[in-house]
């Protein structure tokens, strides 16, 4: 059976971006698939959250998940910090990292840009802890959005370096999980620029009321129509209509796409209202199941701890053939 895995961090509550980059495609593989599922709260320590906050961050994401429909009795599903098996093996596999790739990296240069006074080792080796995460269990295929492609494609460099330099074929070759289509998927911010992320500021969250979808939805930029016949997008409306392919049926995405490309006057605000009303049938559901979950303490508890029992046997199984082959030898 091949092995499924997918991370997120805990920086707050999660958005249309997170859905369907990384869990909805998860929804539908847990009977085919050995599924692992994990919060990578190591990972947001590189912003230094505050220690009041990161539980209930974590706690949240976590009833966010389960919410979305992740099942525990058929995905293991863990917390990255009760597995110190990972902090072993990123130890090991930052030994054949280098510096020269790792400052390569888009996310670190991105992230030193933005907080030149913050340039942790943490931030330079993100990508080492996530190819861990990655390798510990040795995963086929890790459904992610596209701004995490990079990590993926480091994280076989890495996997390929090790099997050679020590002789093995012990890391499979990880990959990217794709949504049914060749490119991985971008949700876009409502703002016309960019990808729909929490720093950006221009997400729908999971758990927003109806009124606030359509309120942000409606507040979206648009320009002033198209200028002719069969024109190309805009930045702005493109990402209308890339939310729109994700929620939306494909018929209503055609019949956009003609008026569009009719170059037709005048119907940006039943296109938001469309979009508004097929981002809601996908959140809403998420959003009504929230509550019972987030107050189930103990249900969350039982989830963490059986999640972290079944991670913990194959991350320290992989961990002692590693040690194995890398020569160290019990006395
Ligand atoms: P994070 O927490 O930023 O995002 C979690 C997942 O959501 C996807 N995503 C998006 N997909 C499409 N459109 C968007 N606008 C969008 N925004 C976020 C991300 O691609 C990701 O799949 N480093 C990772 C967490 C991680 C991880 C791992 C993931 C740690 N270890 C191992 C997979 C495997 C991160 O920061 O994701």
């Amino acid at each position: 059976m091949k092995t499924v895995l997918s991370g997120i961090r805990p920086t707050g509550s999660l958005h249309l971006g997170n859905y369907y980059g990384a869990i909805i495609n998860f929804i539908n593989m847990q009977e085919k698939y050995n599924c692992y599922f994990f919060i990578a709260d190591w990972h947001s320590l590189t912003t230094h959250p505050d220690p009041k906050t990161l539980h209930v961050n974590v706690s949240g994401v976590l009833s966010e998940y389960l919410a979305c429909g992740l099942d525990p009795k058929k995905s293991t599903i863990y917390i990255q910090s009760s597995i110190p098996e990972i902090a072993e093996l990123y130890l090991l596999l930052n030994m054949h990292a280098y510096l020269g790739e790792l400052e390569k990296t888009v996310s670190f240069k991105e992230k030193a840009r933005q907080n030149p006074q913050n340039i942790n080792a943490g931030l330079l080796t993100y990508p080492v802890l996530m190819a861990t995460d990655i390798l510990i269990h040795n995963a086929d295929f890790v459904p992610v959005g596209k701004d995490q492609e990079q990590h993926l494609e480091m994280t076989r460099n890495f996997a390929a370096r090790f099997n050679h330099k020590y002789g093995v074929e012990y890391f499979k070759m990880p990959a990217a999980y794709i949504h049914g289509e060749d490119e991985l998927i971008k949700i876009p911010g409502l703002d016309g620029s960019g990808k729909m992320g929490k720093s950006e500021g221009n997400c729908v969250y999971l758990l927003d009321e109806p009124k606030t979808v359509e309120k942000k939805v409606k507040g979206a930029l648009t320009d002033n129509g198209p200028e002719g016949e069969n024109t190309q997008k805009p930045d702005c409306i493109e990402n209308l209509f890339s939310i729109l392919r994700a929620v939306s049926t494909p018929e209503v995405v055609k019949h956009y796409e003609g008026l569009w490309d009719r170059g037709e006057q005048r119907w940006y605000g039943s296109l938001k209202s469309q979009l508004a009303e097929d981002i809601i049938k996908v959140t809403n559901p998420i959003r009504e199941r929230i509550n019972d979950i987030r107050n189930d303490t103990k249900y969350l508890a039982r989830t963490v701890e059986e999640g972290a029992v079944k991670a913990r046997e194959s991350a320290s199984k992989t961990l002692r053939d590693i040690r194995e082959i890398m020569g160290f030898k019990p006395f």
